[in-house]
């Protein structure tokens, strides 16, 4: 497929866009400060931390890291939203307050409406859910401060 490019000049803090790649949903989200704090904090509470088993994509190399970003844009998550148990596309759940079929410690992320995985705010798969991997990946690059192009 073709590269897609995104411009995100308009795409505040705290929120996500989708974008349409490959015929797959991606996601772009530009976590704040926080929600990076929240990525570190569920490390320990992710089946594959460091994406060691992707799921129909390899890890960027640029993106090897704790946030799952490129370093120079750690804030700007991009990610192919099609869980990795059977293709459901999970739903937002970091802007819309209390979470009532959610635990008190959730700290945000997305959860897949068919089988319940629930995945962070880096689309790593919480331990103990259905969906075996993280989110894809795509490559991505950045052309200028606010344009994306991913693929
Ligand atoms: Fe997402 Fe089953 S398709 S949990």
């Amino acid at each position: 497929g073709a590269p897609v490019e995104v411009d995100i000049s308009n795409l505040k803090p705290g929120e996500m866009m989708t974008v349409a790649w490959r015929g797959k949903p991606v996601w772009l989200i530009n976590r704040t400060d926080e929600m990076l704090v929240d990525v570190t904090k569920a490390d320990s509470e992710v089946a594959d931390p460091h994406t060691k088993k992707p799921f129909t994509m390899p890890l960027p190399e640029y993106c090897n890291n704790e946030y799952r970003s490129r370093a120079e844009h750690k804030n700007i998550l991009v990610a192919v939203g099609v869980c990795s148990h059977l293709g459901c596309t999970p739903v937002q759940r970091f802007q819309e307050g209390p979470q009532p079929n959610l635990p008190d410690n959730w700290p945000g992320g997305f959860l897949c409406p068919c089988h319940g995985s629930t995945y962070d705010l880096a689309g790593r798969v919480f331990k103990n859910k259905p969906a075996p991997q993280n989110l894809d990946i795509p490559r991505y690059m950045f052309t200028s401060a606010t344009t994306v192009v991913i693929g």
